[in-house]
């Protein structure tokens, strides 16, 4: 019987094969030579195999499946060709698929498990953008290792998070995945993300590979509209968009992904240069994962004739795998036998993934992160507490005309589309969270109590059709049925909460808006309900900054801005109402007051012209501010606190420093985020912004109590990058201050000249 001797030589070879790796394993070699040892034994299918990812395509505990696309997917893992897989969920499913790339393949090689846990698996932080806001990097690290914890006890050993872009257009949905639109802020959050993932062990089993993303340029999409051109300029590139990056390799991101977008004309996936500024300036020795479908979207660009061209493009511009284009499994063997693409380039990234494997522990264990994954409510589990801590510590208190914290003992009426919402808060990225499982805002009032009655009603229908990962948001732009009902409640209580805001699926990819307005009906719900209440404090729910009418925004007492907040929400959006604690979020983006404004963002240059001047001859609009409604770094607290003048100091051992001190003149405690800012007035290696983020602490002030802050100043501060990414210290007038918000605070200047 032939098939049973192919069978049985097969065997043979397979197992001793295995033995060859798990004898280099037992061994303990030093990862390299464990990786080399694997590579030797390799066939170019089976490296082009590691570098192949697909998505999920059959229910893996299931029967194989017998046709289409699944079943030639299947087959290819069978073949040994697929080195990782996305969005397999659960330990059964991540056991079956696991068992076929172990024990059916030739080598045995284990799979990857991959998925976006971008702010938790099941248990659900705020979204990213909101937990910048709290700019409280413990709790942001905590978050990612809360969320890893919990991904890793249900298989996933790689998570496509965090996406570090920074972006000045609140139009891009894909805002809220990011942490808003400063460097400095954005590129101490991409580390302390990095770090929640991967801790300091990659293959303990409760960590989880990180991967930085989008490389590059992805937030600066013209128009705000997604999958658009980028067009930025090198300086801008060095400055602004790189900084976060070179933070996440520092902090040793295992992996990082291309963007869909162009970069000098050039696709990122298919991107040399790019590329090479990962790879080779910065010695990024981990994996570079193509965004999905990426590289056969380099067609769609104008950039590669065919897949085969592309498959060329991407491999030799140094992109490790094809995250689902079917272009590496289809193109690159052949393009390899006919020279196209270096051996050595295979080579290359197949050592990265492997190295990658090893590093997570899948090579001795290939089964190490399905540990039991206990059973429990999203609101029950053992890091719901963190969630809530996180979404109270980032929403921000954008206006108070004393309404807020709530009085006791009052008649509450909560009004709007979002006091009863249980889905929207959990945002669009939800991985395993079931849908309406987040604890409501009624349900966070109810439970925290200190009101009279509380009357809930949802006023007029919010969507019109279902909502979901894929679809777009339809929204009630005409039908008034309930208003009346809602009016009539607030018109019966003390003060009226409006909760109100986007859906968590109108944020997030896929999901430009042109107007940051409240959408529906909403505005006209509020203006209807400040007819008969004046005590009116907003809630807004939203995933990027939004814009509120000025009569509106004059007429309500109070916003406090819950940003997308998780599963634990509404216990802490009612903590914050009712005074349990005071807010102490800060906006990491600008708030403008027109979607004609954008981009609009703190950190810009003065311009030739900045005025204002009484011709029309300087920088601005004719028929509006320049001004944001909101600028950077702003929140309220239910405190009132004082900065001292900033002073300039050197110290003893010549080091210079930056003294204020802060004061909290009012009644309760608050958490202070202390904010220092920077500008550099002359540069001849390229101009720097009127106000830069160097530095910031979030610390606890007592009622009464004064705190003394000390900013010691590192030259890398006073640095900048030029286009051709050379970094440069040069003296000359400088000033700093320390401020609650980028619109605050008085310079002390310094003219910094070399001896
Ligand atoms: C496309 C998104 O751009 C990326 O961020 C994500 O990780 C992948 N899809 C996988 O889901």
């Amino acid at each position: 019987m032939i098939i049973d001797k192919v069978f049985s030589m097969k065997y043979i070879y397979t197992t001793l094969t295995m033995l060859c790796v798990l004898t280099a394993n037992a061994q303990r070699k030093p990862i390299e030579s464990r990786v080399d040892s694997v590579l030797t034994l390799m066939s170019l299918e089976e490296k082009v195999g590691q570098m192949n990812q697909y998505n999920g395509f059959w229910n893996a505990t299931g029967p194989a499946p017998a046709g289409g696309d699944a079943a030639t997917k299947y087959q290819h893992l069978r073949n040994g060709w697929v080195g990782s897989v996305l969005n397999v969920q659960g330990v059964e499913e991540v056991r079956a698929m696991q068992r076929v790339a172990v024990e059916e393949t030739r080598l045995g090689i284990p799979l990857i498990f991959a998925c976006d846990v971008i702010h938790g698996y099941k248990t659900l932080s705020p979204i990213p953008l909101a937990e910048a806001a709290s700019w409280n990097l413990d709790a942001i690290e905590k978050s990612a290792r809360n969320a890893a914890e919990e991904a890793t006890a249900h298989g996933l050993n790689w998570t496509f998070a965090p996406m570090v872009d920074i972006s000045r257009d609140p139009r891009w949905g894909r805002m809220m995945e990011g942490a808003g639109e400063d460097t400095y802020l954005g590129a101490r959050v991409a580390s302390a993300r990095v770090q929640g993932f991967q801790g300091s062990d990659l293959s303990a089993p409760n960590t989880m590979a990180a991967c930085a993303k989008h490389f590059a340029g992805y937030g600066f999409v013209e128009a705000g509209r997604d999958y658009n051109t980028v067009d930025v300029s090198a300086y801008t590139l060095q400055n602004v968009i790189f900084p976060p990056f070179q933070a996440a390799v520092e902090a040793g991101a295992a992996t990082f992904m291309n963007a869909f977008n162009t970069m000098n004309g050039i696709p990122a996936t298919g991107n040399q240069a790019l590329i090479e500024t990962l790879k080779e300036t910065w010695g990024f020795q981990g994996v570079l994962v193509s965004d999905w479908g990426s590289i056969s979207e380099m067609q769609a660009h104008g950039f590669s004739r065919n897949l085969s061209e592309a498959t060329a493009q991407a491999a030799n511009a140094r992109c490790d795998i094809d995250m689902e284009s079917l272009a590496y499994v289809y193109h690159l063997a052949d393009l390899v036998r006919k020279g196209v693409v270096a051996q050595a380039r295979v080579d290359d990234a197949v050592r990265r993934v492997l190295r990658l494997k090893f590093q997570l522990g899948l090579m001795d264990d290939p089964y190490k992160y399905c540990q039991n994954p206990g059973e429990w409510t999203p609101s029950s589990s053992p890091w719901a507490e963190d969630a809530q801590n996180l979404a109270e510590e980032s929403a921000v208190l954008l206006k108070n005309k004393g309404i807020l914290p709530i009085v006791k003992g009052q008649r509450i009426a909560l009004i709007g589309p979002m006091a009863a919402e249980k889905n929207s808060p959990l945002g669009n990225w939800r991985v395993s969270s079931e849908d309406h499982t987040a604890i409501s805002l009624q349900e966070g009032l109810r439970s925290v109590k200190g009101f009279k009655s509380l009357d809930v009603a949802a006023g007029p229908v919010f969507l019109t059709g279902a909502i979901n990962f894929p679809t777009e948001a339809s929204i009630n732009t005409s039908d008034t049925a309930g208003l009346f009902q809602a009016v009539r409640s607030a018109s019966a209580a003390d003060v009226a909460i409006l909760a109100v805001g986007e859906h968590g699926f109108q944020s997030g990819e896929g999901r430009s808006r042109l107007s940051l307005h409240l959408p529906g009906l909403q505005e006209l719900l509020i203006r209807e309900v400040l007819k008969v209440q004046p005590h009116v404090v907003l809630v807004v729910y939203a995933g990027r900054p939004f814009i509120l009418p000025e009569d509106i925004q004059a007429q309500v007492e109070g916003i406090l801005f819950a940003w997308q907040p998780g599963t634990m929400g509404g216990p802490a959006i009612a903590n914050l109402l009712m005074g349990r604690r005071s807010p102490s979020g800060r906006l990491p983006v600008t708030f403008p007051r027109s979607e004609a404004q954008i981009p609009l963002y703190y950190g810009a240059y003065n311009t030739g012209r900045p005025g204002p001047i009484s011709e029309v001859f300087w920088s601005h609009y004719g028929d509006g501010p320049n001004t944001p409604q909101y600028p950077f770094g702003y929140g309220l607290t239910y405190s009132t606190v004082s900065y001292s003048k900033t002073e300039l100091v050197t110290l003893e051992d010549g080091t210079l420093a930056l003294n204020a001190t802060v004061s909290n003149t009012g009644k309760v405690e608050v958490d202070e985020v202390v904010q220092v800012y920077m500008r550099d007035h002359h540069s001849a290696y390229g101009v720097r912004p009127l106000k830069q983020l160097i530095d910031f602490r979030r610390i606890a002030i007592k009622a009464g109590e004064t705190k003394s802050f000390t900013f010691i100043l590192e030259m890398d501060q006073l640095s900048v990058t030029d286009a051709q990414g050379e970094k440069h210290v040069e003296p000359g007038i400088f000033s700093f201050w320390i401020a609650p918000n980028s619109v605050e605070g008085v310079p002390a200047t310094m003219d910094w000249k070399i001896e």
